[in-house]
């Protein structure tokens, strides 16, 4: 048996990416410190070691007859399994599927899945926090969509709001899709809470676990009031390639039969009729499967649950604390969401002066080596809402409506930065050493940068590309070349 803590520093240190370093605008190589998990994690050695082990053994779970596809059915089988495992999901209660290649495709195929299952009720209560991808797939898909505010001190989900939008609707509202937490501040709803309220009102609750599910442990058992659908993001759980998840009740599955057909989920076809398969999950998986992507995420799933997640939790819970307090005391740094009395992860997200944040990132990536978004991170309603004070503050007077626009266009969003299991505090200090440095030497810093029609900024010195997937191929193929020679 390993030892959890002990894993723990063991696996933080074996991502990829973690010594890359590329030449800052002076021309310095420099170690990247990457703050950006909240968009995509790096890879896991361990999930990238046995994925690249299992290759030799890489077949169709389709087949049966031969060694390999034994093997891959057999993958495919401990994937899900590990996936449940993570959760603590009763696998009595709750299966697995996985589908796309992130949580958008599995909020698309839950928002489908219900609609289909009780299309008399049509309405849906998302929070005001929601990421685009739990709120537009299920407007998308023909429901209505209403949107349930947040508490003005906890920063979560307004419990109290959500239980008057489930009264006004009597028997119409299909579900309730609500983060596990927010992309923009870190702030943890209660899912408990939301899930005893969404079942009191008949109806189901579903959970964008997308953001929450590397930094906090996610529990689909011991207690009476669980998601009835949770979503997962395979590149944000230290699996890039991978697929997205979905997890769900087996009899919401059950009830409202697949989603996509084709191979592998049918008994039998004539040229007029066709069977469908009666087992869930396997008749949700139409195609074959990305059995190496699903390989790679249960690894990393596996490693996180070895470790524990209450560990990972609290080992990055203290890294945020100590980043807040030394942003917090950067002059001109104002911090959102700081104020809030709920659990936070994952993520700080804040403004530099009067600054416009994608200059501020872009000053962070070129001169410091600090690798971190900026934006509205595909929320833009919450965003708006945390920024509406200091916008009405803005001094417009005198300006046309295109003038205003011009002047609020690069105040609309935020920097994010944002830890995965590998940040150290050492990148914290960096980024508010960073911010200071910013402050101080204002006009040195953001000297020779041009605005792209598209809002990005550049560096007059900006060097070439440094990836190019062209480039790297052909310098395996020489090598391959050479080798055969
Ligand atoms: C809370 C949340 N939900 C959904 C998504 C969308 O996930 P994906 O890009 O994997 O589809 C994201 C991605 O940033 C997110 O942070």
């Amino acid at each position: 048996m390993l030892n959890p803590a002990a894993l723990l520093e063991a696996v933080r240190r074996d991502f990829h990416g973690l010594d890359t370093r590329y030449p800052d605008a002076q021309g310095v190589a420099r170690r990247r410190h990457y703050l950006d998990s909240a968009a995509t994690t790096l890879m896991m050695g361990a999930a990238n070691a046995v994925a690249q082990r299992y290759l030799a053994h890489y077949g169709s779970p389709h087949t049966s007859a031969h060694h390999a596809a034994q093997a891959a059915g057999a993958t495919l089988d401990w994937a899900r399994a590990a996936v449940l495992r993570f959760l603590s999901a009763p696998e009595t209660d709750y299966a697995c599927v996985f589908h796309g290649s992130g949580a958008t495709a599995v909020l698309n195929r839950a928002a489908r899945l219900l609609g289909r299952l009780r299309p008399e009720r049509r309405v849906v209560l998302a929070s005001l926090m929601e990421h685009h991808s739990n709120d537009l797939p299920h407007r998308s898909h023909g429901a209505q969509v209403r949107h349930v505010r947040l508490c003005p001190i906890s920063g979560c989900i307004d419990l109290d709001d959500l239980e008057r939008h489930l009264i006004a609707a009597p028997g119409q509202v299909n579900y309730v899709a609500l983060t596990a937490a927010s992309n923009v501040t870190g702030v943890v709803n209660p899912l408990a809470a939301a899930a005893e309220l969404a079942h009191r009102h008949g109806a189901l609750l579903v959970v964008d676990a997308a953001q929450a599910a590397a930094h906090m442990p996610l529990v689909l058992d011991g207690h009476d009031h669980r998601p009835d659908v949770l979503a997962l993001s395979g590149h944000k759980i230290y699996a890039p390639g991978s697929p997205g998840v979905l997890v769900a009740r087996r009899s919401l599955l059950q009830a409202a039969g697949p989603d996509e057909i084709g191979g592998g989920v049918v008994d039998d076809v004539g040229l007029d009729h066709y069977t469908l398969r009666a087992d869930v999950p396997e008749r949700e998986q139409a195609g074959t499967p990305d059995v190496l992507g699903a390989l790679t995420l249960a690894s990393a799933l596996d490693v996180l649950g070895a470790i524990g997640m209450e560990r990972i939790a609290a080992h990055e819970v203290l890294l945020l604390r100590q980043g807040q307090e030394r942003l917090a005391q950067v002059p001109g740094v104002r911090l959102y969401g700081a104020d809030a009395s709920a659990a936070r992860i994952s993520c700080l997200s804040f403004n530099l002066a009067n600054l416009p944040h994608a200059l501020v990132a872009t000053v962070l990536n070129d001169h410091y080596g600090i690798a971190v978004r900026s934006g509205c991170f595909c929320a833009h309603p919450y965003v708006a809402a945390l920024l509406r004070d200091e916008l009405f503050d803005l001094d417009v007077a005198g300006l046309d409506e295109a003038g205003i626009e011009q002047a609020l266009a690069p105040r609309r969003g935020m920097v994010r930065a944002s830890v995965g299991i590998y940040t150290e505090a050492d990148d914290m200090e960096a980024l508010a050493d960073a911010l200071a440095d910013i402050g101080r030497r204002r006009d040195a810093r953001l000297a020779g940068y041009r605005v792209l029609p598209d809002g990005r900024y550049r560096h007059g010195s900006a060097a070439a590309p440094l990836c190019e997937p062209a480039a790297l191929l052909g310098q395996y193929l020489q090598g391959l070349t050479e080798q055969a020679a």
